[in-house]
């Protein structure tokens, strides 16, 4: 039989591989190197269980904005040092739910193209929130219950679609939910070139190699309208979705399921977007693309909003 070792090492292999071909066919087909956060995922498990030792930035704290460190959360792999079990971030909507991606807590062994699709175990999971730097400050909780968007679904080219998970914990969580943007302010407010502020650990290039950060890094973002945007994606962005990004800034593999805020009238961040996919990062022709938050704000409501009780 083969040793758990050397079967991790050939999975982890694989997935290089992977990731090196995907890249690879990103001229070709950008749909096709979509989303890649459940092979990061897996290739943190198989890096943690290999051994190998990681590569962690031990920077200072960075520039972001210290109300940031009251929201951002970041999705690490349970009992394991954060900044080396980090593959997704996510957002305090409420003291005990965090909103993030689908895409970071489905079980990828779930058949693609089917919905609903199940979670990981939520007992593998762990959040970290209340620090900008993943290697210290802050606290870390389990997951009690992830609830999957019951429109989840992978499209045949690999697209996320309703691309939204909550993640629910038995103990109120230090911090401060951040508001929901509604539809009014969107429909005026989300237009091509608006910019948006958008945060996260993720990897700083689209390189199988590159590590993720260990400081909470910003960027601002002008949005990018569907109709252009869907030239680079073949009309896979949908209206419960909007693009941002030009090729000088992007989120990037770890960053998904993290926030993105538009700014209101009075100059107040309102949450937006959940990061969720795209071709490679920072490419000039395939911008970012994120979940339209404000168009799943009765689901949102509705699921933290109901009194259930946890078994
Ligand atoms: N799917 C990626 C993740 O899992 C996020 C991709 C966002 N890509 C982008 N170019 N904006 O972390």
């Amino acid at each position: 039989m083969m040793g758990g070792l050397t079967r991790s090492l050939i999975a982890a292999a694989l997935a290089m591989a992977a990731l090196h071909g995907l890249h690879a066919q990103t001229q070709e087909n950008p749909l096709r190197s979509l989303p890649q956060v459940q092979k990061l995922y897996e290739q943190r498990l198989d890096s943690l269980r290999s051994g190998a030792p990681s590569r962690v930035f031990s920077g200072t704290a960075s520039v972001v904005p210290s109300r940031a460190q009251t929201y951002a959360v970041s999705l690490g792999v349970a009992g394991v040092p954060q900044q080396r079990g980090h593959f997704c971030g996510g957002v305090l909507v409420n003291p005990h739910w965090v909103l993030t991606a689908a895409h970071c807590v489905a079980d990828p062994a779930g058949a693609s193209g089917s919905s609903p699709r199940s979670p990981l175990d939520p007992a593998n999971l762990q959040i970290r929130i209340g620090t900008n730097v993943l290697h210290t400050g802050g606290v870390s909780r389990p997951i009690a219950r992830i609830v999957i968007n019951p429109e989840y679904r992978v499209t045949a080219e690999g697209v996320p679609e309703n691309d939204l998970a909550l993640l629910q914990f038995a103990e109120p969580l230090p911090g401060q939910p951040v508001s929901i943007a509604d539809d009014a302010l969107v429909r005026i407010g989300i237009r091509d070139g608006d910019r948006l502020l958008i945060m996260g650990w993720g990897t700083a290039s689209f390189a199988a190699d590159s590590p993720i950060s260990n400081n909470l890094l910003l960027a601002v973002v002008p949005v990018v309208g569907t109709a252009k945007c869907n030239e680079a994606y073949g009309g896979a962005v949908t209206d419960r979705m909007f693009c941002a990004g030009l090729g000088a800034a992007d989120a990037c593999q770890g960053d998904s399921g993290g926030p993105a805020f538009i700014y209101n009238e009075r100059g107040m961040t309102e949450l937006t977007g959940i990061v969720s996919w795209g071709a490679g990062c920072t490419e000039k022709r395939s911008p970012g693309v994120y979940v339209n938050v404000t168009k799943y704000r009765d689901w949102i409501n509705g699921v933290t909003g109901a009194r259930t009780a946890l078994q």
